[in-house]
């Protein structure tokens, strides 16, 4: 594609260095950012590959065979992120997602699951463990995670058309294996579901009423996502984004909806029920739910803190550089000066990229080169 754009420079080696403290700080759990907002959110993704080549996220020309993945010896390992994920924790974190890439090819990720389950929140409650996949292993899989203490999954699926989706994962894969990964999640009780729809107009705009249809009275909440500028290769344009205003209006034509109330601070998503004949929301017909990050940005209320791969910390989806916290991992500092460090950097955030978006100048040909890949810290 002619307006496709080849990062220059890998991002994935910009960092930041971390200063540790000899006098840290004891946690409080509550941890506040310069605007005000909360860590209460970390994301960790697992690996960076994955056997899907969705070109809104990993296009096959850039993520060919020559790609350069982190080499094992750079991940950090299980008792690694579970020794960091406990210092988050005692800043506030209470929500724990698992991403990729594809998280369940990274081997073993169950056991993974079953450390992270063993970690309490300053209020001594059990975390929220879920984690974002594409669904491909699910089937196989679904019933070892929930023993292992994984509460729910959020799988990716963006169409119920079987041609449409084979070409949108772009490596032929059917959508009836996703479909029974998603019986086999409910099966197992990994509840409740969520089915993340990234809406590209002119792609797969014309499965939003057939995605309604399918999951409304199952129990599975679908949400649709507005396709996004992350990372530096998809080749991003406005004019393939969809407002979720449309979305919902779309919908509503056909099966009437009725907004929600927001079921968590700082939620992504804004919730809307399917209603019955007099207006009221339906439980049992479900509901629905818009991400609309292009649109409406919603960074004033963002609790999110991204961990990648080899142990970067991301303060922001469009973050240009990380914190690289696994020199501190394997150099000798204390849990102590881990937790210190970990408060000065988010004590220093301010990103709000997406707010910032619209009053930013456009962007020269290629400066998308400077954000990092959404494969490689994760959704
Ligand atoms: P739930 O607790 O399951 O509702 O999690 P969530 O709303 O955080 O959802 P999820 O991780 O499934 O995120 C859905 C999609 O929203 C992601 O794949 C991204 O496309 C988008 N998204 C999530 N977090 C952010 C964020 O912090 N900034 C932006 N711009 N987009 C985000
Ligand atoms: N825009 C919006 N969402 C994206 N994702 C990946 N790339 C994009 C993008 N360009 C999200 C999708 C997918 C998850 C793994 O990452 O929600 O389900
Ligand atoms: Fe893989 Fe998910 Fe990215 Fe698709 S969106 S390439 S399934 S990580
Ligand atoms: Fe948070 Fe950055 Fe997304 Fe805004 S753009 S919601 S600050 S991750």
């Amino acid at each position: 594609m002619s307006d496709r754009v080849i990062p220059l420079v890998d991002q994935r080696s910009r960092v930041r260095p971390v200063a540790l403290s000899n006098e840290p700080h004891p946690a409080t759990g509550h941890l506040l950012d310069a605007l005000s907002r909360p860590l209460r959110d970390l994301r960790i993704s697992v690996t960076d590959r994955c056997n899907f080549r969705c070109s809104y996220c990993m296009p096959k020309e850039v993520f060919d065979k020559d790609y350069p993945y982190l080499p094992h010896s750079a991940l950090l390992s299980f008792e690694e992120i579970t020794r960091l994920t406990r210092q988050f924790v005692s800043h506030g974190v209470q929500k724990i997602r698992l991403t990729g890439g594809e998280p369940l090819l990274r081997k073993h990720i169950e056991r993974l699951i079953e450390q992270l389950a063993a970690l309490r929140t300053v209020d001594g409650q059990p975390l929220d463990i879920t984690l974002t996949t594409n669904g491909s292993l699910l089937e196989r899989k679904a019933q070892a995670l929930k023993d292992a203490g994984l509460q729910r999954v959020t799988v990716s699926l963006d169409g119920l058309d079987d041609a449409v989706f084979r070409a949108m994962n772009d490596v032929d894969f059917p959508v009836r294996d996703v479909l029974r990964g998603i019986d086999a999640a409910l099966a197992a009780g990994l509840g409740p579901i969520k089915v993340n729809m990234v809406v590209k107009r002119g792609t797969n705009d014309h499965e939003i009423l057939p995605m309604a249809r399918h999951f409304s009275g199952t129990g599975v909440v679908l949400r649709f996502i507005e396709y996004m500028d992350v990372g530096a290769t998809n080749g991003w344009r406005m004019d393939e984004v969809l407002p979720s205003v449309e979305v919902v209006r779309r919908i509503a034509s056909e099966l009437p909806l009725v907004q929600l109330d927001p079921s968590a601070p700082g939620e992504t998503a804004e919730r809307w029920g399917y209603a019955d004949a007099l207006g009221r929301h339906d439980a049992a017909a479900g509901e629905i739910g818009v991400i609309s990050s292009v649109t409406q940005a919603f960074c004033g209320s963002c609790n999110r803190a991204r961990l990648s791969t080899e142990g970067k910390l991301y303060l922001c989806l469009f973050a240009s550089e990380g914190h690289d916290l696994r020199p501190l991992l394997r150099g000798g500092a204390s849990d102590e000066q881990i937790a210190d460090a970990l408060a000065g950097i988010w004590q220093g955030r301010s990103d709000r990229y997406s707010e910032l978006r619209a009053s930013l100048p456009p962007e020269a040909p290629g400066e998308g080169r400077r954000r990092v890949e959404m494969s490689y810290i994760g959704g």
